[in-house]
């Protein structure tokens, strides 16, 4: 089972990925809970490339072959390793995250992208992938409060994570089939039960029935 979690900065992901890892590991599912970009070493270092504000100057196009480059490392040595040994992954964004946000930044390149994501993710495609949603005023409000030193990302204009927020809607409006939405603005506790909801089909039968 493969799951990934995708929202605009500030919508909840790593809290509620926590959350979820706990149900895992209390009914004893054998996961592996990783993240983009930074799931491997490589990736980690590429990641401090990415996110450094040393490097404002960066131009999207490299930015879009690095991402690629931490998931094809990503994919490779962690996520399909573990599916093939029957392990749960959860990721916290993958290539879903490429589209939206290099889609917004390049403004073009589609195909580029689309091949990117093919070639680099070895036919690894998420079971379900879990979008939070909330306003972008909100996400950002979340990570000001969190954290006072923005990184390169979160300085970008409340335009862009409004660009980012509407880019994932209409993806998650095209892969139907795929994508669950939820309103991450619900208290926390809410948000986690709705995602377990979502998950509780393919849990162990045992688990269906319990809060
Ligand atoms: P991260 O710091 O992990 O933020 P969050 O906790 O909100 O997920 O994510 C780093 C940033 O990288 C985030 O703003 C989204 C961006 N990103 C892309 O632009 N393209 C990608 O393919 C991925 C995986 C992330």
């Amino acid at each position: 089972m493969f799951i990934t979690f995708e929202g605009i900065d500030g919508c909840g992901k790593s809290t509620q990925i926590s959350w979820f890892e706990a149900t895992l590991r209390e009914n004893g599912i054998p996961s592996v809970v990783t993240r983009e970009p930074g799931g491997t070493k490589i990736g980690q270092a590429i990641r401090d490339i990415l996110l450094s504000l040393d490097n404002t100057c960066m131009v999207p196009l490299a930015e879009l072959f690095l991402y690629a480059a931490d998931r094809a490392q990503h994919v490779s040595e962690v996520i399909k390793p573990a599916l093939e040994a029957g392990k749960w992954v959860i990721c916290d964004r993958y290539f879903d995250a490429t589209t939206v946000y290099q889609g917004v930044v390049l403004g073009r390149h589609e195909k580029l992208i689309e091949q990117l994501n093919r070639e680099t993710t070895l036919g690894c495609k998420p079971d379900v992938t879990l979008l939070l949603d909330c306003p972008a005023e909100v996400g950002l409000e979340r990570r000001t409060k969190r954290d006072k030193r923005r990184d390169r990302f979160e300085r970008k204009t409340l335009d862009f994570h409004i660009k980012i927020r509407y880019g994932y809607l209409a993806l998650a409006n095209k892969y139907k089939d795929r994508f669950r939405i939820i309103d991450s603005t619900l208290p926390e506790d809410q948000v986690a039960r709705k995602i377990r909801e979502v998950i509780s089909p393919y849990l162990p039968e045992s688990d269906l029935n319990q809060p």
